[in-house]
């Protein structure tokens, strides 16, 4: 079967995409710099799989590295390009590292594919693209307009769905597919895999997760005087393992049945809007488990609500995220629970 090149396929989304790849049969290198990630999530890929996927430790970056990568594996059908760095509060102190992480690897990674005559790309962009959609445009399709990022991070997504955009109007060899995702959460069932956050969690999930442990004193619900119907914001929440199967339809797609478009774009998201309420209660009704939380302010640059219209993956990728909110928090849980060796 066909080989494909994962970057940063030792992260959250990727590890979980190489899983769903691997056990449809396809061979799978990956390349990741270990920045935000752990070998060790090899040895949970090999015990869900059964085998290991090929490794390359080098940064995306590095154009050397890359192209002896292209030369070593030189039946690569395709690549999936995750490695990127994604805190956004991070990027907007350090907005140099983000552009160039994030920005010169997709470069690099095209001007090999480039060389070595590699054609098929699939890449990973966020709804941050959308910025808060107006009430026309909600839920969010993928011809809503995009709107000035309001982080570095955000930015560089922005900046490579345009690079694709041109790189594919010059090269009419190339085929790239941008799935916007929105909010990933949740862990593979085997508890094998799953988010591993560094430090202090910024994203909701692992916060609750690390609450309900014991590990945080209390969650901070940031406001809950927006105009929605409780209050508090409003996500489209996916569960990661549906998002994973997603990248194999796109895969598929692009390596069998070539789509005219030669840059084509997808919402991954359920199509349902959750609020960080409805999250935290339904987490705490799942679970069994209390979690201690305090309404306080605002956090900056929040997006009041968003989620996705997904009917053209549902249509075109013959895909869909419906796998239950209560089943995903329950994922999340067992994951917390065996990282932090507690019996579930
Ligand atoms: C944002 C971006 C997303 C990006 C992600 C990277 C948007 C719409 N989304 O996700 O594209 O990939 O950052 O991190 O721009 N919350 C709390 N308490 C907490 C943590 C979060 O109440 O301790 C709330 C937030 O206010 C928000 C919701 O939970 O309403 C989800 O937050 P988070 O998980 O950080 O994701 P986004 O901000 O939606």
């Amino acid at each position: 079967m066909a080989r494909i090149l994962v970057t940063g396929g030792t992260g959250y989304i990727g590890s979980h995409t190489v899983v769903e790849l691997m056990q449809q049969g396809y061979d799978v290198v990956i390349v990741d710099n270990l920045s935000n990630s752990d070998q060790a999530v090899l040895d949970g890929i090999t015990a869900i799989v059964g085998t290991c996927p090929e490794f390359v430790h080098a940064d995306c970056t590095d154009m050397s590295a890359m192209d002896a990568l292209f030369a070593r594996y030189n039946d690569i059908a395709g690549v999936i390009h995750f490695a990127a760095s994604k805190a956004v509060n991070e990027s907007v102190e350090q907005p140099l590292k983000y552009y160039r992480n994030n920005v010169m690897s997709l470069v690099t990674v095209l001007e090999a594919m480039k060389k070595h005559g590699v054609h098929n790309v699939v890449f990973s962009s966020s709804c941050t693209v959308y910025g808060q959609p107006t009430a026309q445009h909600l839920p969010v399709d993928e011809t809503a307009p995009l709107q000035k990022a309001t982080s570095p991070y955000g930015n560089t997504k922005q900046i490579n769905e345009d690079i694709i955009r041109d790189e594919a109007h010059a090269n009419s060899a190339l085929h790239a597919t941008i799935l916007r995702y929105f909010n990933p959460i949740g862990a593979h069932p085997s508890a094998l895999i799953g988010e591993l956050p560094n430090g202090v969690p910024q994203n909701l999930l692992p916060f609750v997760t690390q609450t309900a442990i014991g590990l945080r004193a209390e969650l901070k619900v940031f406001g809950n005087d927006y105009h929605t119907p409780d209050g508090s914001c409003i996500r489209d929440y996916i569960y990661v393992v549906d998002l994973a199967k997603a990248h194999v339809k796109a895969v598929e797609r692009m390596l069998s049945d070539k789509p005219e478009e030669q840059v084509e774009v997808f919402n991954l998201g359920t199509g349902t809007g959750l609020s960080v309420l409805e999250i935290v209660n339904t987490f705490m009704h799942v679970t069994g488990v209390n979690v201690p939380y305090q309404i306080v302010g605002r956090r900056e640059g929040d997006i009041e609500q968003v989620w996705a219209k997904a009917d053209k993956a549902n249509e075109v990728l013959g895909w869909r995220a419906d796998t239950p909110i209560e089943q995903v928090l329950m994922s999340a849980w067992k994951w917390e629970q065996k990282i932090r060796g507690v019996e579930g």
